[in-house]
């Protein structure tokens, strides 16, 4: 079992691949959090709970006694709020007497086979129990009456630990959770840099780092949404870990939904890093008996610097949270409409897209916006899912029929959870969108949010939407969401439940999607926020695939699809091929490469010379598919340190393969350029494809290839493809 309890020490050691947790039950059935990194294989830990206290400003229970234990500087593993720890609770609650004291204490514990869920949530999974092992450790605060249940999964494989809170009301008077966080880590300290994912519409996933000082750093969302502007991930580097070495912590949410990321430093010097929903615009109401679940989150450590930490949250987002049939099945190469016609379509325009692009090789036409309701342009009918035949006549069978005789799939787009006022359905309901009475609703993109919150309109958006999936042959939905959440009321929220309303909007969302998903099994569905405002592993639960951005420019794209993969596997980057003018056909080709790959532009207008790279875009996309999809990825400069070349491997996980890509984003006089590979094996003999040119690995990682004969004008790309002798 990778999860021990050794009785004598009140001891809990979780153990991982290369990785190891240790918790305690110390003085007073605190829970502390001992030690998180590096694997270790024995556990004689003691002492090393003693932390000092600060004098009188310490405070200590009365049951432990004054000094030298003091909650206020010992590692609390999830501390509640006004009983002596100062820090950031991970807990707080506000009871029926109107004070939010909690002081939760080890009562129990159980290791078990496998891993749960919080209930109605996303979260990641293992189809063989062997794989994985949980732990759950009960504590209680004996005022509140309230039962928490932390639950930490360790994949044996893997250096992850997954968490998540359950809270319990065993009163008999309700109250209300104020914060609840999903995982709570202290790390005893603080020469760590904060890195993080910050961006905006058209530029999502910038890489931010920098280094955590006395007091908080934090990244959050409070817009309903995990959104553009930050993403539900962080990581703690140690000062000087970099791409390959060092040690990094990586931290992800699974939600999709306003969420906090907070990282404290006490005085004494050590980190505490919460994470969670947001607590700004989070009350829940608990009544005897009720329980509440966090999202989980997902802890990763690695001693190979960032590009360890990514491939492990790679490797578990490929084998243990996408679902479905399209996580190992090649999915189709898609054409979509959205930039080759934006809503200035007719059944005739489709369909002579999809006759030429036949001719390329291309698999499934995606219809975009505006074949709904009377949408002719982003003013009107979202909420109204029924075929405009002013558009299609004769209705959608007429269009699938044709794009399906052609040999082409044919994939659809939907944005559920908005409504336009102007449709029959806001006009027949205005009450169904997210409103707060006597306030007027903000607009954005001519829409309101619809009020995800309520069965019945839930109800209602899927039966329209299985009209149109039960009927026609469809292979493929875009599910869009091109705005946040604003003036957040329900008609049927009240007090003490209004607060509510952003975290069940998340959890109506998923029973939406999940509806979708579980009817329609063999739909791929791809996610998309205007672009990447909602790519979380939330969201990758319900599709394999998430629109990366609405910014096709393919250099504009590296910085994107850099930050993305920080945390999330190629497979699940939505990328495009477009007509955007800045490179040539090559490098937009070779950047979406690293990605779902597929063509946004109308190929009609595709001139003979840009059709045979496309027809070898093709090929290449059939030829690397699997080692880009489940490859590892190796990052060898980014385009935030390097403003010139940009350039990323992938590795097939036997070794046997590697695909080398550089992109020059500028140029300059460089008259030497000498690349060394990575995550190669150094014994085998590798033959470079396209000249059959002979290297070790040794030699490519260690010296590496003069790389100077090799295009490196400002837009321009190549690829080397490696393969192993023999
Ligand atoms: C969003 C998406 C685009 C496209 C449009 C349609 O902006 O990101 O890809 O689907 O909506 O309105």
């Amino acid at each position: 079992m990778p999860i021990r309890f050794i009785e004598e020490k009140k001891l809990f050691k979780l153990d991982a691949a290369g990785v190891s947790y240790v918790l305690s039950v110390g003085p007073g059935n605190y829970l502390l959090g001992l030690y998180w990194g590096a694997a270790v294989p024995d556990a004689n830990f003691d002492g090393y709970a003693f932390r000092d206290y600060a004098s009188s400003f310490s405070p200590s229970n009365e049951a432990v006694g004054e000094g030298p234990f003091s909650p206020d500087t010992a590692p609390l593993e999830y501390a509640g709020f006004g009983t002596g720890d100062f820090r950031k609770c991970a807990v707080s609650i506000r009871n029926a007497d109107g004070n939010d004291a909690t002081d939760f204490r080890y009562v129990a514990h159980r290791i078990l086979a496998g891993k749960g869920k919080p209930a109605s949530m996303p979260a990641t999974h293992a189809e063989n129990p062997a794989d994985c092992a949980t732990l759950e450790i009960d504590m209680a605060d004996g005022t509140t009456g309230a039962e928490l249940t932390l639950c930490y999964t360790v994949f044996e494989d893997l250096p992850v630990i997954t968490r998540y809170a359950r809270l319990k009301n065993a009163s008999d008077r309700a109250f209300d959770i104020e914060k609840i966080s999903s995982a709570s880590v202290q790390l005893p300290f603080m020469d760590f840099d904060f890195i993080h994912l910050y961006g905006r519409w058209g530029a999502e996933r910038n890489m931010v780092r920098s280094p955590l000082a006395h007091g908080q750093q934090s990244i959050s969302s409070t817009r309903g949404s995990s959104s553009h502007y930050h993403n539900p991930f962080a990581a703690l580097a140690k000062r000087g870990a970099d791409e390959d070495r060092g040690e990094v912590y990586g931290f992800n949410l699974v939600y999709s939904g306003s969420f906090d990321i907070t990282a404290d430093v006490d005085y004494y010097g050590t980190t505490r890093l919460n994470m969670g929903i947001n607590p700004d615009g989070f009350l829940w109401h608990l009544e005897p008996g009720e329980v509440f679940e966090t999202p989980e989150a997902v802890l990763v450590y690695s001693d190979e610097g960032l590009g360890g930490m990514s491939r492990a949250f790679h490797r578990l987002y490929l084998n243990h949270l996408i679902r479905g049939k399209y996580r190992h099945e090649v999915r189709p190469l898609l054409i979509n409409s959205w930039e080759a016609a934006f809503f200035d379509f007719d059944t005739d325009k489709l369909v002579s897209f999809a006759e030429r692009a036949k001719e390329i090789g291309i698999d499934m036409l995606v219809m975009d916006d505006g074949w709904f309701g009377r949408r002719n342009d982003d003013r009107s009918s979202l909420g109204d899912w029924w075929v405009n035949e002013d558009k299609l006549p004769g209705g959608l069978g007429v269009l699938i029929d044709r794009v399906n005789a052609l040999g082409l799939k044919f994939g659809i787009w939907y944005e559920p959870e908005m409504i336009s006022p102007d449709s029959d359905i806001f006009r027949a309901h205005p009450d169904w969108c997210l409103h707060v009475p006597g306030r007027p609703n903000s607009i954005a993109r001519h829409q309101y949010v619809i009020d995800m919150s309520r069965q019945d309109v839930r109800d209602n958006i899927w039966e329209q939407m299985n009209a149109v999936l039960s009927k026609y042959k469809i292979d493929y939905v875009k599910w869009d969401f091109n705005r946040n959440l604003t003036e957040a009321g329900s008609a049927l929220l009240s007090a003490p439940h209004g607060e509510e309303i952003f975290h069940r909007f998340v959890l109506g969302t998923y029973e939406l999607m999940g509806r979708l998903t579980d009817t329609y099994p063999d739909i791929l569905l791809e996610n998309c926020s205007g672009g990447g405002g909602r790519f979380d592993p939330g969201m990758l639960y319900f599709s394999p695939q998430i629109w990366a951005s609405d910014n096709t420019d393919a250099i504009e794209r590296l910085a994107i699809q850099f930050g993305t993969s920080l945390c999330y596997p190629a497979s699940t980057m939505g990328a495009h091929v477009s007509m955007s003018r800045r490179t040539g056909f090559e490098t937009k080709g070779n950047v979406a490469m690293w990605g779902t790959f597929g063509y946004e532009l109308d190929p009609n207008r595709l001139t003979e010379k840009d059709l045979e790279i496309v027809k070898k875009q093709v090929e290449d996309y059939h030829k690397y598919y699997e080692l880009i999809h489940y490859g590892d990825l190796y990052r060898i400069t980014d385009p935030w340190d390097d403003a010139f070349r940009c350039a990323w491997e992938f590795v097939s996980p036997d070794k046997r393969e590697a695909l080398y890509t550089q992109v020059t984003m500028r140029y300059h006089h460089c008259p030497t350029l000498i690349v060394r590979f990575k995550g190669l094996d150094p014994r085998t003999v590798y033959v470079l494809e396209a000249t059959g040119e002979e290297y070790s690995g040794a030699l490519l990682m260690n010296a590496g290839l003069n790389l100077s004969r090799y295009p490196r004008g400002t837009g321009e790309s190549f690829t080397l493809h490696f393969i192993k002798k023999g």
